[in-house]
């Protein structure tokens, strides 16, 4: 049975103190989420990580929103994985759409990422999805499945299981205009079939996520789709009222 999770992508929002009130607003939503059964957590900036670990309730999961693929050396204005351990942070989302689009980030540069945080012990939120182009011309699944093939290149299955995907259309995000739930569990089932062929049953417990302008009043469709397991939400995780809208959605 896999487990329901919520990530909030704060993206580039909040200064650390914002950050850690919304953190110590969240706590109770937390507790709640968790009783339930439903993972949940936020992805701050890397300046506001360290504050929101520190303030928010420990069985909340805080991502970095991306990562280098090397440890330490001369790459200037990156983050490495060893430098989020140690500050404990063991969750990481690769390959967001707005990274692909504004820092060139490749589905291969996605692998190594993916690769290296595997080798730390991490857990990637590895995030694909087909530009409005692509989903006007009906190649939606062609896209997808290459960027799930590249991205995961030579995972085995069992390093596969341990990767969060999230399906994320970008002509969906941050527009206000979500994809059908029809839509999403259509292109969710494919690559949960795609994943099967690369990786057999370990599909089965791979979560994937649907992404683009979820709001508390849209989650509980996606998540009554049977191939759908959460959501990554952007706009609608920045405030706690709405956050906690969010949780409950997710339980109706
Ligand atoms: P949105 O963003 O919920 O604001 O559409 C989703 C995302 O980019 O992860």
């Amino acid at each position: 049975m896999r487990k329901k999770l919520l990530l909030g992508n704060w993206k580039m929002n909040k200064t650390p103190e914002e950050a850690a009130s919304f953190a110590r607003a969240a706590s109770e939503m937390v507790d709640f989420a968790v009783s339930h059964n439903v993972d949940v957590g936020v992805a701050p900036t890397y300046v506001c990580l360290d504050a929101v670990k520190k303030a928010i309730n420990p069985k909340c999961i805080v991502a970095a929103q991306n990562c280098s693929e090397h440890d330490h050396g001369a790459f200037t204005g990156e983050i490495s994985i060893p430098m989020l351990r140690a500050i404990g942070i063991d969750w990481c989302i690769v390959g967001h759409s707005e990274r692909r689009a504004y820092n060139g980030e490749t589905s291969e540069a996605c692998n190594a990422k993916i690769k290296a945080l595997l080798a730390a012990g991490m857990t990637p939120v590895y995030c694909c999805g087909e530009s409005l182009e692509a989903f006007e011309k009906g190649e939606t699944k062609k896209f997808v499945a290459e960027q799930i093939r590249a991205g995961l290149k030579d995972l085995t299955p069992d390093e596969a299981r341990k990767v969060i995907v999230a399906y994320e259309p970008i002509w969906a995000i941050g527009t206000g205009k979500s994809a059908s739930t029809e839509i999403a569990e259509d292109t969710i089932g494919f690559v949960r079939r795609t994943l099967r062929e690369l990786f057999g049953t370990a599909a089965v417990d791979m979560r994937i996520l649907y992404g683009g302008s979820v709001k508390p009043d849209n989650v509980s469709a996606y998540i009554g789709a049977p191939d759908i397991d959460g959501a990554l939400v952007g706009g609608a995780s920045l405030d706690p009222v709405s956050f906690k809208g969010l949780i409950e959605g997710m339980l109706r």
